[in-house]
């Protein structure tokens, strides 16, 4: 790996096709991170283990991982510059999982708010919530210091996480020697995009979401059909701009602001219809999906390129994390037993 640039390591659980709602959480971020700092992306598929471990659920992950990568990369995730890997297929985080187990205290693990955040989300009683879920910062942990990144952007959620892994990279040093950087927190500030539905932010469990993949026809009817202000029952009925779905998207995918403005006006006003709002919307939003339709379009009629990306990123990943794991090992004194014995063993058997 390139020392020049600083190191970035972030990703996500392979959970399908990314909608709207991710591309302006942290696609949009990670693709402009790209240009300034050797960036790391991780399929973290063993953290979709800690609440999905049953065989079909591993099956249908597979496919997750493929939609997903295709979505990164028509959205502009570049191969040539960062690095896109398997955290499954690289056996070394396996191992420093374990040896990171014993740097941190279970209490410390089980007052994270994340935890419950999960369990929750899975819907796990206490009793069904599995020691590795309540590892799932450390593997994290594990992710990131093997890659020895420098930066982590992830979102408020994961932030205690980043803060775990400091904790355990301070107590490796301490203990054996200084051999990890301690981690950065990029927080993402940007708050989650709302549904389709203004009930809550968009998810595919919801389904509230616009997907990046969605064909323009589905678009379209799914704008249609957005959530608006309620009250509003006619046209010439003032309405609410503020947390209304439609101004959020607006704002966020309408390039031209003048025009945004002049429409809340108005639509404060009661003096445009809905529809005329959507209308935009709609236009708006295929023209942002157009260069990402193209793309996947190309990516996917290109036979293997997919794998082909997470095969080198993982060859690659899998160099850097043996070049770590050696130091590990060495700094903590674990090579010596068996190099020991394997010496001698060796020595009475050609004896
Ligand atoms: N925990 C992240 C999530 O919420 C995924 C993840 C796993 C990750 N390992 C990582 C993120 C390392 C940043 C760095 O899905």
């Amino acid at each position: 790996m390139t020392q020049d640039k600083k190191q970035i390591l972030t990703g996500d659980r392979p959970t399908g096709k990314l909608h709207l709602g991710h591309w302006v959480g942290s696609i949009k971020n990670r693709v402009a991170l790209q240009k300034e700092y050797t960036c790391h992306f991780i399929i973290a598929d063993l953290h979709t283990l800690t609440t999905k471990p049953f065989k079909a659920e591993i099956l249908e992950t597979r496919h997750h991982i493929h939609d997903m990568v295709l979505d990164w990369l028509a959205s502009g995730i570049d191969p040539t510059l960062s690095t896109v890997y398997l955290q499954s297929a690289v056996p070394q985080v396996y191992e420093l999982n374990l040896l990171f187990e014993m740097l941190v205290s279970l209490n410390r693990l089980t007052g994270l708010p994340s935890l419950k955040e999960m369990a929750r989300n899975a819907n796990l009683s206490d009793e069904s919530v599995s020691f590795g879920l309540v590892g799932y910062p450390v593997l994290q942990s594990a992710d990131i210091l093997l890659s020895r990144a420098h930066l982590v952007p992830v979102g408020k959620d994961n932030e205690s996480h980043i803060e775990l892994t400091r904790d355990i990279a301070r107590r490796f040093n301490q203990y054996y020697g200084e051999v990890f950087p301690l981690p950065e927190v990029l927080l993402s500030t940007i708050p989650s995009l709302i549904g389709t539905d203004g009930k809550g932010k968009m998810s595919k469990s919801a389904a509230n979401a616009i997907f990046l993949s969605d064909d323009v026809k589905t678009v379209e009817k799914k704008i249609r059909g957005m959530y608006t202000d309620p009250q509003r029952i006619r046209a010439d009925i003032p309405g609410t701009t503020e947390g209304n779905p439609l101004f959020i998207y607006h704002d966020e995918f309408n390039p031209h602001k003048g025009e945004v403005e002049e429409m809340k006006k108005r639509y404060r006003e009661g003096k445009i219809k809905d529809v005329e709002v959507k209308e935009r919307l709609n236009e708006e939003i295929q023209l942002f999906l157009t260069p990402f339709r193209e793309k996947r379009r190309e990516f996917e009629a290109r036979k293997g390129y997919v794998e082909k990306v997470i095969y080198e990123g993982t060859l690659k990943m899998r160099e850097a994390a043996e070049a770590t794991l050696k130091e590990v090992r060495g700094a903590m004194g674990l090579v010596g037993s068996w190099n020991k014995i394997s010496r001698v063993a060796r020595n009475e058997i050609q004896a």
